[in-house]
């Protein structure tokens, strides 16, 4: 038996060789599931084992499965690279055992949490009096954000729903662009709001609200109404209006949310940051920092202009948990869970690690490699370019000219040809009812030369789809 501290060092060696590795040569798993089930799976083991040894176990048995989202070829969904500052600190995290519930219980981690999100709501040009509350992802970050819009639009108009629930209660309008994220009709579901139960807003060829018909809507209904607009589509990075809609949310009544997972980031460099102009009028904001602040995973920011509807929507109390002072903050306050990880002291990291220049200087830096690859992606004989890289996101279809079904299966024939060549990672997605290959350029570790390099993997890939026909 080994000392029972000793796996600590062990994984961070692993860990560290890892990432040495892979930041020099792109390569992506080729293991099938059931190649890696057959290395995890075994009896349920009767008895304890070695700590170091089973690390080496779990290394043995996972790397070929890893999937090299750190790597700087990675285009894939939209993943930041999981900084080593941040990993680094998310291990510490870990060995501490912080459980981030409220200020007795980790003192040092309600502080980091609490400098952190001061330090975010300045990144991000958003009004230093919002309550912020780190969660998981964008994903709970809308759910939460949503929750407190659904509390005050009904508080407003006398309805208590932390207590009374949603029977009876006045009827809810939900306006949402017909672009938004998936991820946002979860909220709607988990809040009893009903994911179909919208008023979906008309959007332009890149996925905007369009604000006649973000105006028509709102006339449509006076009663409790809740707008949702998107800061970085999925698909072509674009963001709705805001110096439009918000204006006319507010003079509606209306709460007006901003799915900005990782769109928002924008506003944090002086150079992008008009695409995102007005977005400080909204009442919400859902965005990441396990996408463009690199923290490693999880880590996303509920951030809500009126903190009252905020911890409304979800403090919790109990006799046996002591509440913060009035000069302290209790993380839990502003979440769905009571424990949960210590991510501030990642994301207190992170901000340290890049620093305000450095994150704009990243997504400057991503935006640009964006543009250089959409620009180089379009001069390939046979490929159209769908969208051009407003932000870091874009899209390219394969075989232009040909019918569309056709162009569908060459399509997918290339993706899937780029990450069998595994000189890098990029997936595909739909766009207005066709298959396109979706770039999205998200990590500090991605420099122009990566670019250029994936553009001529592409390129080859087509290639080679092409000759097979
Ligand atoms: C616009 C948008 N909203 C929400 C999400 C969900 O974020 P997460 O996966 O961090 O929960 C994403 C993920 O890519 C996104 O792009």
């Amino acid at each position: 038996m080994t000392d029972p501290f000793s796996p600590l060092a062990h994984a961070a060696r692993h860990a560290e060789a890892y990432r040495r590795r892979i930041a020099r040569a792109e390569t992506t798993p080729v293991d099938s599931y059931a190649q890696v089930l057959a290395r995890f799976a075994g009896p349920l083991p009767e008895s304890g084992g070695d700590g170091v040894a089973i690390i080496e176990e779990l290394v043995a048995a996972a790397e070929g499965g890893i999937r090299a989202t750190t790597a700087p070829r990675f285009f894939g969904w939209v993943i930041g690279s999981s900084h080593p500052t941040g990993v680094a600190a998310d291990w510490l995290t870990s060995a501490w055992g912080q459980n981030a519930a409220n200020v007795l219980a980790a003192p040092a981690a309600s502080v980091a949490e609490q400098v952190a999100i001061g330090w975010l709501l300045d990144l991000l040009g958003l009004p230093s009096s919002a309550s912020v509350g780190v969660v998981t992802g964008a994903t709970v970050a809308n759910f939460v954000c949503l929750a407190a819009a659904r509390s005050e639009v009904l508080r407003r108009v006398g309805w208590d729903v932390e207590s009374d629930g949603l029977f009876g209660a006045p009827e809810v309008r939900v306006l949402i662009g017909a672009d938004a994220h998936a991820t946002v009709f979860s909220g709607l579901k988990y809040l009893g709001l009903g994911a179909r139960r919208v008023r979906t807003v008309a959007t332009d060829d890149l996925g905007r609200i369009l604000p006649a018909d973000f105006e028509k809507a709102l006339g449509e209904y006076s009663g409790p109404t809740i707008a949702v607009a998107q800061s970085g589509q999925i698909c072509t990075g674009a963001h709705d209006p805001f110096a439009q809609i918000a204006p006319l949310a507010t003079a509606a009544g209306a709460w007006l949310h901003v799915d900005g997972a990782f769109g928002m980031w924008a506003n944090a460099s002086a150079e992008l940051s008009h695409l995102t102009a007005g977005i400080e009028l909204a009442d919400s904001w859902a965005t990441d920092g396990h996408k463009w602040l690199q923290t490693p995973y999880d880590c996303g920011f509920a951030i809500v202009r009126d903190g009252e509807a905020h911890r409304r929507a979800m403090a919790i109390s109990a006799s046996y948990l002591t509440p913060a002072s009035d000069t302290e903050r209790d993380p839990s306050t502003y979440v769905p869970e009571l424990s949960r990880r210590a991510r501030g002291f990642a994301v207190w990291a992170m901000i340290k690690q890049l620093g305000r220049e450095g994150i704009a200087a990243m997504v400057e830096q991503d935006v640009a490699v964006a543009r250089l690859m959409a620009a180089g992606m379009a001069k390939i004989e046979g490929v159209e370019l769908v969208c051009e890289a407003e932000l870091n996101q874009f899209m390219v279809r394969f075989g232009a000219g040909q019918s569309d079904e056709e162009g569908d299966r060459l399509t997918l024939a290339t993706v899937e040809q780029v990450q069998a060549d595994a000189a890098a990672f990029i997936g595909s997605s739909q766009w207005r009812g066709r298959w396109v290959m979706r770039v999205s350029v998200c990590s500090v570790a991605t420099t122009p030369e990566h670019g250029a390099m994936t553009v001529e993997a592409v390129r080859a890939a087509w290639e080679k789809v092409r000759i097979r026909g």
